[in-house]
């Protein structure tokens, strides 16, 4: 070996003697040993990943060139900020795609995040030894639904202005202290520049370091315990006597970093295929009346939130008003949210996959599909009679989920579970 050769080593050796990378390396990527049995389900963490690092790099650019002014410019009735939309969508060399990139990664961030933690409801992901990974990942659920109702008010636009309306009058129907907080969300007694100012702030520096720090506490949290798999069987409890390395795991590089690769592959073809073809999606990622400036003169014919809130949004509209108060609706759409953090504490089951649970749990499951997909059909919708029905009958639905959940559990009729995994 030449003298040249050996630079790399020794700058390496120089590195690890002052930083702990060759460990680090080790210890969470190559000799990281993860279950043999992953599956389809299993991409999906890698790719909230990468979507989270899309939206970051996106949104580095398209703050670049957007300002966060709500004042008109004059002689028009165009907002400064919409202009800036308009001007990175139509000047801007290759705004265009930056900015459909960030709107696309919107959705599809929640998207991969409901695959992802619908994963863990079929596999039992959350219960013991990972209540805290589920913890962690409630608590990025609610930061993103948080960065996402603050992005959206960014383009001022119609649906940007009165959905932002909409969401923090609700906040005023809390008793007590409502009135004053909502305030104090916008800055001002309507939804004016100084709320579009703070949701700017929070949007692009606040929520996203919380974000991110939290993910870094999921991961962490992740690599303690070591992952669940589609089987359900803990692979620490079979080790090599010798190597001490769990029989059913294999390293996580080369083995699932070229996994995962495939999976970004393929989710890049979707990606791309919706950024390029249809980057709205009907209405659905892009709502019409957004590319309308905002007006507060003129409210939208029917405000509904993007498609991603609207089961809690369904929710939060079946509850009809007491005493002239919306806060149970308010109090619905928050328990709705809120109860899915209790789930390691709600199953009672012995075993974790849904391989090896009996038939309640697999109807109970396939109920609250129904009923999650069918109240974010009705949130997208104007009300109607039947609808409100049909949605307070899918929220019945979507609780008792949860809260039988003690119950349908423990008298489930479960399989034996094998020692090591399967592969199949
Ligand atoms: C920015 C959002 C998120 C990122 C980047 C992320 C990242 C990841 C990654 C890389 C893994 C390991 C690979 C995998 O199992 O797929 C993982 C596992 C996990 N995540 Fe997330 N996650 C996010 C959000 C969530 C949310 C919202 C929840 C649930 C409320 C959640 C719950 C879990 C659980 C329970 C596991 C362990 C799964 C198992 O071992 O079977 N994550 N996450």
């Amino acid at each position: 070996m030449s003298k040249l050769d050996q630079v790399p080593e020794k700058v390496l050796g120089w590195v690890d003697e002052r930083f702990p990378l060759t460990s680090t390396w080790k210890a969470h990527i190559s000799e990281y040993y993860a279950p043999k049995n992953f599956n389809f389900w299993y991409f999906f963490g890698s790719l909230a990943m990468m979507v989270l690092v899309i939206q970051i790099v996106t949104g580095i650019f398209l703050t670049m060139n957007y300002k966060p002014d709500g004042n008109l410019i004059p002689g028009t009735n165009i907002s400064v900020a919409f202009a800036s939309v308009e001007y990175i969508m139509r000047d801007v060399a290759g705004g265009w795609v930056i900015r459909y990139m960030h709107s696309t990664g919107a959705s599809m961030f929640f998207v991969v995040v409901y695959l992802h933690m619908f994963r863990g409801l079929i596999y039992g992901s959350y219960q013991k030894p990972r209540e805290l990974i589920w913890i962690f990942g409630m608590m990025i659920f609610l930061c993103l639904m948080a960065e996402a109702f603050l992005g959206y008010l960014l383009p001022w636009g119609q649906m940007s202005f009165w959905g932002a309306q909409v969401i923090v009058n609700l906040f005023a129907s809390i008793p007590v202290i409502g009135p004053d907080l909502s305030e104090l969300i916008r800055g001002d007694f309507v939804v004016s520049d100084a709320t579009l100012n703070r949701f700017f702030a929070l949007h692009v520096i606040a929520v996203p370091l919380v974000l991110l720090a939290l993910v870094v506490a999921h991961l962490v949290a992740l690599h303690e315990v070591g992952s669940n798999n589609p089987d359900g069987v803990e692979i620490k409890k079979n080790k090599d006597p010798k190597t001490g390395i769990p029989l059913d795991g294999i390293p996580f590089h080369p083995y699932y970093t070229v996994k995962d690769i495939f999976g970004v592959s393929v989710f890049l073809v979707v990606f791309t295929a919706i950024l390029f073809f249809a980057p709205e999606m009907g209405g659905y990622f892009l709502e019409a009346p957004n590319f309308d400036p905002a007006d507060a003169l003129k409210t939208p014919a029917h405000i509904a939130p993007v498609w991603y809130f609207t089961p809690f949004y369904a929710i939060l509209r079946a509850v009809p008003s007491f005493f002239g108060s919306q806060v149970w609706g308010v109090l619905a759409m928050g328990a709705a949210t809120m109860i899915i953090a209790a789930l390691p504490w709600l199953d009672r089951s012995p075993v974790k996959s849904i391989r090896y649970r009996g038939p309640i749990y697999k109807f109970a499951l396939t109920l609250f599909v129904i009923s999650f997909l069918g109240l974010g059909y009705l949130g997208t919708q104007a009300p109607t009679t039947i609808g409100t029905i049909l949605s307070q009958v899918l929220s019945v639905i979507y609780f008792l989920f949860f809260i039988a959940m003690p119950w349908y559990t423990k008298i489930d009729k479960t399989k034996p579970v094998p020692d090591r995994v399967t592969t199949r």
